[in-house]
């Protein structure tokens, strides 16, 4: 593109394709490990995504960082790869080309104080050459080992310096910490070379459309907040079943867990989500402040509260979609006799006016029977008075589910008479399914993430307090659990809804959980 701007979007974008946004802020993104599998399949795929909405300034520039001692030509030739492969990418694309014209490549060893010190002659001249205003943000996909020790060398080599109106952040993937106290050990480190709002610890599941319309349909609509409250609603629960099993990050998982996993930082978002109260805006601070009292208000888990509050699990041998699959302990790069736990179940109490005495059940694991994400609000029954001789298992009481994924969108039940001369109900659901109003975008869940860091826009990145406070929730769990190890692991089978454990925590409380 000889004028250096990004190709203007088709008039006709597909449904939902259209945008008010304006571009992000001039910058050069930096990506440290740019060879690895986040940058192929979600990073360079969704920066295809912005340009293609016009979301991208004209003066931007990518500079992908990694051990690998390739040339420039050879990292242009696989990020067009990449493009085709996992941002499908027509051959023929002038965003594409766009995009690759403003791609470098440094490589480098990040342990290594030389590397940054030759980085920063390279970031200049791509600033000079590409207008972009001395803005940088570096985007750490490395491994979690290393994130301290990086944002130190950027900071001694003065690139983290925002002396003469630029700005400079960097923007750090999870896993946040190992535990609490490595949480607050990397949020010192890095405190220490930056300030706060130049730190963007990034939450994927924030970046879902579905998630963050949880608060739009909380706070724009006034039907629903009225009823919100411990007078209405029952109890909550918090669904993120997969089916796949580690994959290829046995080496991360039998390490991490599913509780550190996804408990801290996806799961408690939804949940701070849910409860949260109406922020005084919808500024970065006036949200996280709402969100981070709901994660202080989770009462922590005494050591005995553990072991009747909360369930572990690990999938043995079993089926899914009529195919087999392996147990936990024979998947590649996991000890034989991994007591890692693969699925777990958790009541919490959130300890405040709104939600005293309403249980927030939450369970996430791998390998069950189904991929779903949901929240499901379950309201009081209705009293019986007027139902005197209709079993109680037939008055169903109204189920408001959020689909976060794979099927986007929301359902209300409620009772209905079944036609016909006795008087009987039947639930009925009313749904509203993203793709029927706003058709299917591509989208990696990245793109928002990546715009809101070039515009400065920090609501959808976790603060230094709340990733703590989420450790804190979860940490006489890993406490506990390391101090006993489980006996009879496995304990479900690949292809089910878990241990027969998690059904016995919700049945202790009459309820049950609802497997889609
Ligand atoms: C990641 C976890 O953060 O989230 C994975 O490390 C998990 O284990 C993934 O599979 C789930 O994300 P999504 O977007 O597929 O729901």
């Amino acid at each position: 593109m000889s004028d250096g701007k990004p190709p203007v979007a088709p008039q006709n974008a597909p449904a939902g394709g259209e945008h008010h946004g304006k571009p992000a802020d001039r910058c050069v993104m930096a990506i440290f490990g740019a060879s690895g599998d986040l940058t192929k399949r979600k990073l360079i795929p969704s920066l295809y995504h912005l340009a293609q909405k016009n979301l991208l300034p004209k003066e931007f520039a990518l500079l992908g960082c990694a051990i690998e001692k390739i040339s420039e030509d050879e990292f242009r030739k696989q990020v067009r790869a990449d493009l085709t492969e996992f941002g499908e990418a027509p051959d023929e694309c002038k965003f594409c080309d766009w995009l690759i014209e403003r791609t470098y490549y440094a490589p480098g060893d990040f342990k290594d104080p030389g590397f940054y010190q030759s980085l920063k002659p390279t970031l200049e001249s791509i600033d000079a050459k590409h207008g972009t205003g001395g803005n940088y943000f570096y985007y750490l996909a490395t491994a979690p080992v290393l994130f301290g020790e990086v944002v130190q060398r950027l900071g001694d080599a003065g690139l983290t310096n925002q002396d003469g109106g630029h700005w400079r952040r960097v923007v750090i993937e999870k896993p946040f910490g190992h535990d609490l106290e490595s949480a607050r050990g990397l949020n010192r480190e890095v405190g220490r070379v930056l300030s706060e709002n130049q730190i963007y610890r990034i939450d994927h599941y924030l970046g879902k459309e579905t998630v963050q319309n949880i608060l739009i349909f909380r706070f724009s609509n006034g039907i629903f907040e009225p009823v919100w409250n411990r007078r209405y609603i029952d109890h909550v629960q918090i669904t993120v079943a997969e089916t796949l099993g580690v994959e290829q990050r046995g080496g991360y998982y039998d390490h991490a867990g599913a509780t550190r996993d996804m408990v801290p930082n996806h799961i408690l978002q939804l949940v701070s989500l849910t409860a949260m109260e109406p922020p005084v805006s919808f500024g970065a601070d006036a949200v996280r402040d709402e969100q981070a009292k709901i994660l202080h208000a989770i009462q922590p888990l005494a050591p005995e509260d553990v072991l009747t509050r909360a369930v572990r699990g690990q999938y043995g041998d079993g089926e899914i979609d009529n195919q087999k699959a392996p147990a936990y302990r024979a998947e590649a790069n996991v000890a034989p006799d991994s007591n890692t736990e693969t699925f777990v179940a958790l009541k919490l109490s959130i300890d405040n006016w709104r939600w005293a005495d309403v249980p927030f059940y939450i369970r996430t694991g791998k390998r069950m029977s189904k991929r779903v994400t949901e929240v499901a609000i379950q309201f009081r029954r209705a009293p019986f008075v007027l139902f005197r001789d209709t079993p109680v298992e037939k008055l169903w009481p109204n189920l408001l589910v959020l689909h976060i994924q794979p099927d986007e969108g929301i359902s209300l039940r409620f009772g209905a008479k079944v036609p016909g001369i006795a008087v009987d109900i039947g639930p009925v659901n009313m749904d509203f399914r993203y793709s029927d109003y706003f058709g299917n975008e591509p989208s990696t869940g990245y793109e928002r993430l990546l715009y809101d860091c070039m515009t400065g826009d920090a609501t959808l990145f976790q603060r230094a307090d709340m990733v703590e406070a989420g450790w804190s929730a979860v940490q006489p769990l890993l406490d506990v659990w390391k101090a006993l190890p489980p006996r009879h692991f496995p304990n479900y089978a690949a292809g089910t809804w878990g241990p027969k454990e998690a059904d016995e925590l919700m049945a202790r409380d009459k309820r049950s959980w609802r497997n889609p």
